[in-house]
């Protein structure tokens, strides 16, 4: 990276949070008309969490207390928080306000970022920037949605692929260069906003009975369209990050995905000449968390003694905007 950096930036803590309610493919084929095989042959997805009584704030919190518990941070030592969502509990205040209260973090700053499924990578690189220059300390980035408050459950298009769910890491520094962020590709392109959006309920289409009528308060998604520029965009910056970074296939350990579709992940994998087993998923039992899906796949995966400390490993997404990039991480926790 052609910066001067006088800190990296290390994850040195992790936390997750998943509600208790489980929405099988078997709901699904209750309500919509839709079946298991469909479901789990075109997407991968057996099982997604939803919050019964709750906001995001709500799911956000939890992974942030969890984080805390298991890493002993005390809240007062937190610098910044930053939230990734598309689904904050209100337009404003910033849901990061609301964790700051919930958890006690007397001594923090922060604010919400929209980038939807890329949310966490864009959080991540922002949280990464306050630590690298020297600003911050301790950052708390954190990814959480509930998608569940912006989907139409008469949709079967759309409506089976989404879940809720919250999941932070804990940012700080270390002088040592072999280790954190190494490097990102992080792009825009707003000409793909017309396929994937939520047009009501913001200030072009401010809440009404018109737009209640018309939908307009749930996810707009052409599938279709999203599918093909999300394969393309998710392989092609994840290759070109390993090529700019003179990495083969060896040397990475992991690529964590965002998890929208198995297909678009294995589509990814492959571009990489990435094996199964250098892949996180949880797809299968969370759906698709948007902001969610990448930390909460860290988390899984280092709870289950998988990653280790100088593992190579790429995170990639690709989502609404479009938005979408790849992340080079360096894992730092022995
Ligand atoms: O996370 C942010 C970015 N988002 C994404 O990356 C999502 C990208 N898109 C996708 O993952 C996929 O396009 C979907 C999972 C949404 C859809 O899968 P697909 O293989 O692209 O299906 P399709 O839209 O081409 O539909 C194929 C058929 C259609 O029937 P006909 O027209 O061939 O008769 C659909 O009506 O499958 C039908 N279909 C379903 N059938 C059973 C669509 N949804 C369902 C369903 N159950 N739930």
């Amino acid at each position: 990276m052609a910066r001067e950096k006088k800190y990296n930036a290390i994850i040195t803590a992790l936390g997750m949070y998943f509600p208790d309610k489980v929405l099988d493919n078997k709901y699904f084929e209750s309500i919509v008309d839709t079946t298991d095989e469909w479901i789990v042959t075109r997407t991968g997805i057996k099982e997604r969490r939803m919050i019964e009584n709750g906001a995001t704030s709500d799911l956000a919190t939890g992974a942030a207390k969890d984080l805390m518990e298991t890493h002993n941070v005390k809240p007062e030592e937190i610098d910044c928080i930053i939230v990734a969502t598309v689904t904050p509990d209100m337009l404003f205040p910033a849901t990061a306000c609301i964790v700051q209260n919930n958890i006690g973090a007397s001594n923090a700053w922060g604010f919400d970022i929209e980038a939807a499924c890329s949310g966490f990578l864009f959080a991540f690189q922002t949280g990464c920037s306050f630590i690298e220059s020297g600003q911050c300390k301790k950052v708390l980035v954190i990814g959480a949605d509930k998608m569940t408050s912006i989907t139409d459950y008469t949709e079967r298009n759309n409506c089976i692929l989404f879940g809720d769910g919250g999941a932070a890491v804990l940012l700080e520094p270390t002088e040592d260069k072999s280790l954190g962020l190494q490097d990102y590709i992080l792009r825009i392109d707003g000409s793909g906003e017309k396929y994937l959006n939520m047009k009501g309920g913001g200030s072009l289409n401010p809440p009404t009975h018109e737009t209640v009528d018309k939908k307009m308060h749930y996810i707009f998604q052409d599938g279709k369209a999203v599918f093909k520029v999300a394969v393309k965009g998710m392989a092609d910056v994840s290759f070109e990050l390993m090529q700019k970074n003179n990495l083969t296939s060896d040397d990475v350990a992991y690529l964590v995905p965002h998890q929208a579709n198995m297909r678009i992940i294995d589509a990814t994998a492959e571009r990489m000449g990435l094996n199964k087993d250098k892949v996180m998923v949880n797809i299968d039992r969370y759906g698709n968390t948007t902001a969610a899906t990448i930390p909460s796949c860290l988390v899984e995966y280092y709870r289950a003694g998988k990653v280790k400390k100088g593992d190579k490993i790429i995170l990639s997404a690709f989502g609404a905007g479009y938005t979408w990039g790849s992340t080079l991480v360096v894992w730092a926790i022995d």
